[in-house]
């Protein structure tokens, strides 16, 4: 029987994965503990850990889940960028969900954005109090808008689609732009300065790191809307907090925050937050800031527990190929990808 060590453990991860685990005999221990230097110990005696986006699986880690006989990451998230997968090299494999519901992050994207721009979080809490006053409550028209989309893999692609719908002209940039796609393509300071609406869909990488930042800002369009349901890194929360005062940026829609990792997912509601930016960013009565919910959706949690628990299936048994490896050995994980057929190492 596979024991897999899971950690950063919700009330919303246990039945789906009771359910998939248990129909292949798979035993996990759930904790509710982030996975960290102090913690990697609670895996002593598994085969495999099973981790989300908060979890911190540096090289330390590493080398502590190794020495404590762990053979396998087991991400139940499509981004890795918490993952040392250069340090895991030769040691322990790395898998992912490549794509368990991109709809529920695209949509969810486009949830905010139509909140934020149709001041419906200001009209729900107005009419709890009966109050059914429309002043302050203008927005304007989705449709003629540009919308700028930076990352059109998986949910830009979805986002992309659910934007014309809308009747909004989209503009988009890729670092590796998709073919006969229909897509237009610029050039990032094009999209910053012709858009209205700009929303994050890249992966947050060393080259993506606080992509928006006070240069990008000076460029972008007076009343920009931000969206970013990506990584939160990929925004500097300083540089939004000054564009936001300083009026440039209309709104923000904040999904993720560079420093959610001790704050997301847990009730602070009787504390007092630690973080200032956080604080200042949520007080702005222009962003709206959810609690990395994007993917939330039952579709995406069951998606999310089958394709985990087929990962670590097919790494324990057969050959061990599991065609979610992150491959970093040749350094390009998707190309790999379509060329590897055996283990990464
Ligand atoms: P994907 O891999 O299908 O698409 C990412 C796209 O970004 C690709 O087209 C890629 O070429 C592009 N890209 C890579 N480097 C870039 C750069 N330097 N500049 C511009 N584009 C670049 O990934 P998918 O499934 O669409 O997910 C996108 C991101 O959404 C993930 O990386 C993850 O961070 C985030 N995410 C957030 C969730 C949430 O709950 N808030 C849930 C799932 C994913």
């Amino acid at each position: 029987m596979v024991k897999v060590a899971f950690f950063d453990a919700k009330a919303y991860d246990r039945p789906s994965f009771e359910k998939y685990g248990g129909i292949h005999d798979m035993e996990f221990l759930f904790f509710e503990t982030k996975l960290n230097a102090y913690t990697a110990d609670l895996a002593k005696g598994c085969d495999a850990v099973c981790v989300f986006v908060n979890d911190d699986v540096n090289a330390e880690v590493i080398n502590r889940l190794y020495d404590a006989g762990v053979r396998l990451i087991a991400l139940r998230s499509a981004g890795y960028n918490n993952v040392d997968v250069r340090a895991a090299y030769g040691k322990i494999h790395v898998v992912h969900v490549p794509a368990y519901s991109p709809y529920a992050v695209a949509e969810h994207a486009m949830a905010m954005l139509l909140t934020s721009v149709r001041r419906i979080h200001k009209a729900y809490n107005r009419t709890r109090e009966f109050n059914f006053s429309l002043n302050g409550l203008t927005g304007f028209d989705m449709h003629g808008k540009t919308v700028g989309v930076i990352g059109t893999g998986r949910i830009g692609r979805i986002f992309i689609d659910i934007c014309r719908g809308f009747g909004m002209n989209v503009l988009a940039y890729d670092r590796y732009p998709a073919e006969n796609s229909g897509i237009e393509y610029v050039s990032l300071d094009r999209l910053f300065s012709e858009s209205d609406i700009i929303s994050l869909h890249c992966p947050l990488t060393n080259e993506t790191k606080h992509l928006i930042g006070h240069g990008a800002i000076s460029k972008m369009k007076k009343g920009v809307v931000l969206v970013n349901t990506s990584r939160g890194a990929l925004i500097d929360a300083e540089a939004l907090l000054e564009g936001i005062k300083s009026r440039k940026v209309g709104a923000a829609c904040l999904d993720v925050y560079e420093e959610e990792a001790d704050i997301f997912f847990e009730d602070h509601s009787g504390h007092i937050m630690d973080d200032e930016l956080l604080s200042r960013l949520i007080s702005m009565p222009n962003v709206i800031v959810t609690s990395h919910q994007a993917f939330l959706t039952e579709e995406a949690l069951n998606n999310i527990a089958e394709t985990t628990v087929g990962n670590i299936l097919a790494f324990f048994e057969g050959d061990g190929f599991c065609e979610n490896e992150l491959c970093y050995r040749c350094g390009n994980i998707e190309h790999c990808k379509k060329e590897r057929n055996r283990k990464c190492f």
